[in-house]
């Protein structure tokens, strides 16, 4: 048995998790970390315990889908404890840390007045000493920003809270995963490694070449006891082969959300990846996991939210990715960690912060870094940006969720560019408040009606129209909406005719086509071939 040649079968997640709650960037950077463990873990756990029939309600009332709420039914109470427990015992450091931010922004608030600063470091809380600078900005208004790169080699990066949840999925029904951790279930196994662990690509590696069952076990140390459930996650199937694309042209092939790749017969650029399973009958039509080359040159990410920074989807391609494009930040803000420095902590190599208005050349493509507007509730995240790419003397504009408070910017990055052949536009203009994401970071309570103010909204019609008539797209395309099945768990988004991203969207498409031309919400899985040398040639 043990010497059996076996690959990972398609359906097998890899799950990453820290403190059992599935892994997201604000969670391995240690300052957002530490304030999310406390802020938004600790505090659902408490209001669960406390009233778990009253989260019980809440999740199955769509009108508060990706709420705080925990999924379990209104059970699980004594394993919900224990889980405080754990947490409370093994994250006392980040728990410490959490406190003394809040203690740091209360000190600058009171006694950081106009005058000089240096007085204050001897009143830093002392386990923050050494780790943040204090600062005005041209208003006298104080802040701290963090030296970063030493709060990961500090007692504050705590990568022992990471694991991987290892299970198989037979559809693509999943609760929203921010809200509700991982609790024991007899079908997962909970492999204790962290997210640097070379062991994740020698896993996801058995995607496409076997191994013999013995060595991934000795690899991993199974136990006895959960020998048949890891054996349960291969077979001795072979997946169906790779295509690779070896025509002349440009190939783009949309996988769902924002995650589209670009092939041509020699390079290969991969955007915001999310990338569904296959094994299993799903009712939409999807590209996956077998569509992907075996190395990937290019991987780009737009910004840092949840929807477009996916572990599950990034550590086990991390073998194939060459090069990793991020958007460059290194401000030390809690609120806008540096995005290289993360994914370095992660085992990623060959990372590269790119600037605004930066290019990459590579075999007869570029990548453009563009500025990114909105979208960041007014907040001031550098960690965002759209990207040209441009393969021969084809122009695809890739936007991602950013909403064009100033059509003017692309104005001015228009008489940079030129026209361009291809846009892709995320539509979800309605976007959640402030406090949904960033909530975990204020420490001052934000009004209601401020932080309804300050959305998470990417553009409407009117925006996304301002940027067809600047960039005179041929074909435009709404993306990044959320409303495939497999991204419900992470963007807990479901729309019906009458949303209004959708109502705002289908008026886009149809200006758009009236103008003559191409346009449509894309949905599922799209494949379209360019010539080089412009006009679009369409599957
Ligand atoms: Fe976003």
């Amino acid at each position: 048995m043990n010497n059996k040649q076996v690959y990972l079968k398609p359906n097998v997640v890899l799950e990453p998790l820290v403190d059992n709650w599935y892994a997201w960037s604000h969670l391995i950077s240690p300052a957002t970390a530490a304030m999310n463990i406390v802020g938004r873990h600790h505090t659902i756990i408490e209001s669960y315990l406390s009233a778990p029939s009253i989260h019980a309600e809440a999740v199955l009332n769509p009108k508060m889908r990706g709420g705080p709420f925990m999924d379990f039914g209104g059970g699980r109470i004594e394993e919900v404890k224990a889980l405080e427990q754990k947490s409370h015992q093994q994250q006392e450091k980040i728990i410490q840390f959490a406190k003394a931010i809040k203690d740091l922004d209360k000190l600058l608030a009171n006694e950081a007045k106009g005058f000089g600063l240096e007085d204050l470091y001897n009143k830093v809380p002392e386990i923050l000493k050494g780790y943040v600078e204090l600062y005005y900005d041209r208003h006298n208004n104080p802040g701290f920003r963090f030296f970063e790169s030493l709060l990961y080699k500090s007692e504050f990066y705590n990568k022992s809270s990471q694991s991987i949840a290892m299970w198989i999925t037979n559809n693509d029904e999943r609760p929203f995963c921010l809200s509700t951790p991982r609790l024991e279930e007899a079908e997962v196994l909970n492999l204790e490694i962290t997210f640097e662990n070379p062991v994740i690509d020698e896993l996801a590696k058995m995607k496409r070449t076997p191994q013999t069952l013995g060595y991934v076990k000795a690899m991993l140390g199974i136990p006895a006891s959960k020998e048949a459930l890891f054996e349960s996650f291969f077979t001795e199937t072979p997946p169906p082969p790779y295509q690779k694309y070896t025509g002349d042209k440009i190939r783009m092939r949309y996988f769902g959300h924002a995650c589209i790749l670009v092939e041509t017969k020699d390079i290969s650029i991969l955007v915001d990846p999310l990338i569904s399973y296959y094994g299993y009958h799903s009712s939409v039509e999807h590209f996956s996991d077998v569509d992907l080359p075996d190395t990937i040159d290019y991987v780009m990410i737009t910004h840092n939210h949840q929807d477009h920074i996916l572990f599950e989807t990034l550590l086990p391609l991390r073998h194939k990715i060459k090069n990793l494009i991020v958007p460059r930040t290194s401000s030390g803000k809690l609120e806008d960690p540096n995005l290289k420095l993360m994914f370095e902590n992660i085992g990623f190599e060959n990372i590269i912060a790119m600037d605004e208005m930066e290019t990459v050349r590579f075999s007869d493509a570029e990548i453009t870094g563009l500025p990114f507007i909105g979208e960041h509730s007014d907040l001031n995240i550098l960690t965002k940006m759209c990207y040209l790419v441009k393969i021969g003397e084809f122009k695809l504009l890739f936007l991602a969720d950013s909403r064009i408070v100033e059509s003017k910017l692309y104005d001015h990055i228009h008489r940079e560019i030129g026209n361009v052949d291809v846009m892709f536009l995320g539509m979800e203009c309605d976007g959640a408040p402030l406090t949904w994401l960033y909530g975990p970071l204020l420490t001052k309570k934000l009004a209601r009606d401020m932080d309804s103010s300050r959305r998470l909204a990417g553009s409407d019609c009117d925006k996304g129209m301002a940027l067809v008539d600047i960039f005179k797209p041929k074909e435009s395309y709404v993306y990044a909406m959320g409303q495939e099945p497999w991204c419900e768990f992470i963007s807990s988004i479901k729309y019906t005719d009458e949303s209004n991203p959708i109502v705002q969207s289908d008026k886009l498409v149809k200006i758009c086509r009236s103008r003559g031309m191409e346009a449509e919400r894309l949905y599922g899985e799209k494949e379209l071939l360019y010539d080089k040398q412009i006009n679009a040639v369409e599957t």
